[in-house]
């Protein structure tokens, strides 16, 4: 049994990641106890979500900060004031400052919309669908000073059909986030992730050559 790791959870939008957070942990398949979950948009649907689930909210809404990094440090502040250990960004529009990225060094995970290094920034499926690659998927990895480079923790995989569109590939994308963001944080509430350059190392894990997949089939 790992021990409980606190989170606090970063969302501008929808929530559906937070969602799986959630029920991650209410079906105690992840140690984890969610402390406060942070919006920089009043109106983003991801609040509602957490209410209803009596899990603690705050809106700080970035326009009325002279910076980023004033913004970057309120957030400090509310994070350290709930002893968040592990900060999740899920769907949190910002770019990071050195502010927050320093306070939380390697205790920062990020959820991208594509298999990085490629398409990184906004719209990861739009890139991916117009790029015409065979494979897309879904990142989750630590948060360092440069967007979407931090060191790689899981891949989901899902193929990119001719007819998709931004919003087709989107979803079976967003199906496979939901499964690997509660994994990785419950790796690291077992303590299994060492951060070794700019490589993620996860103790215990088997070596497994198996998944190999080809897009179209050789058949
Ligand atoms: C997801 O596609 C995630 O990869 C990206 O923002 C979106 C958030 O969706 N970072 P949701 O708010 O979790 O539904």
């Amino acid at each position: 049994m790992a021990r409980q790791v606190s989170l606090g959870v970063l969302i501008s939008g929808s929530g559906t990641n937070l969602q799986a957070i959630i029920d991650a942990v209410e079906a105690k398949r992840l140690d984890a106890a969610i402390r406060v979950v942070v919006s920089n948009r009043a109106d983003a649907y991801g609040l509602v979500r957490a209410k209803k689930h009596n899990l603690p909210t705050k809106t700080l809404d970035h326009k009325k900060f002279p910076s980023r990094e004033a913004f970057d440090q309120a957030l400090v502040e509310i994070l350290q004031a709930r002893s968040v250990e592990l900060v999740v960004l899920a769907g949190f529009m910002r770019l990071l400052s050195p502010v927050l990225v320093k306070a939380f060094s390697n205790r920062i995970m990020n959820i991208h919309p594509s298999l990085l290094p490629s398409f990184p920034g906004l719209h990861g499926q739009k890139q991916a669908v117009d790029y015409g690659v065979r494979f897309s998927g879904c990142t989750v990895h630590f948060v360092n000073e440069e967007c979407d480079q931090g060191p790689v923790i899981i891949q989901a995989i899902v193929p990119v059909f001719p007819e998709d569109t931004e919003e087709s590939l989107g979803a079976r994308i967003l199906k496979q986030e939901h499964r690997i963001y509660p994994r990785a944080i419950q790796l690291y509430a077992e303590g299994r992730l060492r951060v070794v350059g700019r490589k993620v190392l996860v103790d215990g894990l088997e070596k497994d050559e198996s998944p190999v997949l080809v897009h179209p089939p050789l058949r």
